[in-house]
């Protein structure tokens, strides 16, 4: 908070704070000391954090127990993709870390969809917050040639991407990881509260890397994604703190132009009717009913 106000004075503090909540950054480095060291070179500003395969594979449950001692929100990225009973016990193990975020591949299916929300439900201590399941659809490295012919899905990738959505709601996940382009189809088909988590985030001039649909944090806050992961603009970044802080306000700034977008909307139309039948059955059901 005092680094906020340091950096952006009171008045804005407030939706800058919003801001950092939605902004996650991948620590997609190989040891704990270096994840650490990145960190402080963040100075405290970050409140979220990605912990994917690499960190995870050097440094494990115990180094995810650690960041979340220090306040982190902790988003664990591991991308589970298994049969439904492997992936049920993985997701019991992931639950029980006390992790915000997990998760898994929509390409493994309904059941093993179904299979990991029921490992998460198994696992919830009393009083402990539901970590969101995410289904990663199609990853943002994969262009369409990529998905046509090496791996033989035909059509579009927004088309895929929609597919593979829409079988996660209903097979009772929170939200899904895609890119920002393609989260209005996504919010259109699923409903407004079903999650979307946009990583291939590029801010202007950014190197694009590996990644192949990448879209910059102003554009994705714009359509409509809930949360930005970003790694190599901050983590590879000469200075980590101002590239993301950087991000921070663009994010800050189209948050606040999203929002009045909306809010002059509002009146105009009701939310559509499939898509919050949908979003509506998925919160029947994780309620129980
Ligand atoms: O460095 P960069 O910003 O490209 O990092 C993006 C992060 O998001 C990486 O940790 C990557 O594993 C993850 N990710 C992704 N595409 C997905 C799901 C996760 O790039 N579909």
């Amino acid at each position: 908070m005092a680094a906020e106000r340091r950096i952006f004075g009171d008045a804005a503090a407030a939706s800058v704070r919003a801001a950092a909540e939605r902004v996650i950054v991948a620590l997609d480095v190989p040891t704990a000391e270096e994840a650490d060291a990145l960190l402080a070179r963040l100075d405290g500003a970050v409140r979220h954090v990605k912990v994917g395969m690499p960190l995870f594979c050097a440094a494990g449950p115990t180094y995810v127990a650690a960041l979340k001692e220090r306040g982190l929100a902790v988003f664990l990225d591991l991308k589970g993709h298994d049969i439904p009973n492997t992936v049920q016990r993985a997701l019991e193990r992931l639950t029980r870390l006390g992790v915000d975020m997990v998760t898994v591949h929509a390409a493994g299916g309904r059941a093993m969809l179904e299979a990991a929300r029921d490992g998460v439900e198994r696992a919830l201590a009393p009083g402990q917050r539901r970590p969101l399941l995410l289904a990663v659809t199609v990853l943002t490295s994969i262009d369409a040639r990529t998905l046509n012919e090496e791996l033989g899905v035909a059509g579009g990738v927004e088309e895929a991407v929609l597919r593979y959505a829409l079988l996660a709601c209903d097979a009772g996940c929170d939200g899904v990881v895609a890119s920002a382009r393609e989260v209005p189809a996504v919010k259109a088909a699923c409903g407004p509260t079903f999650v979307a988590v946009t990583p291939g985030i590029r801010p202007a001039g950014a190197a694009r890397g590996d990644q192949a649909r990448t879209v910059t944090p102003a554009d994705a806050i714009q359509r409509g994604a809930d949360y930005l992961v970003v790694g190599r603009p901050v983590t590879e970044s000469p200075d980590p703190r101002a590239a993301f802080v950087q991000v921070v306000a663009e994010v800050a700034e189209a948050l606040v132009n999203r929002e009045g977008m909306k809010a002059a909307q509002g009146d105009e139309r009701a939310d559509g009717g499939e898509s919050q039948d949908r979003a509506s059955r998925r919160h029947a059901r994780s309620n129980g009913a």
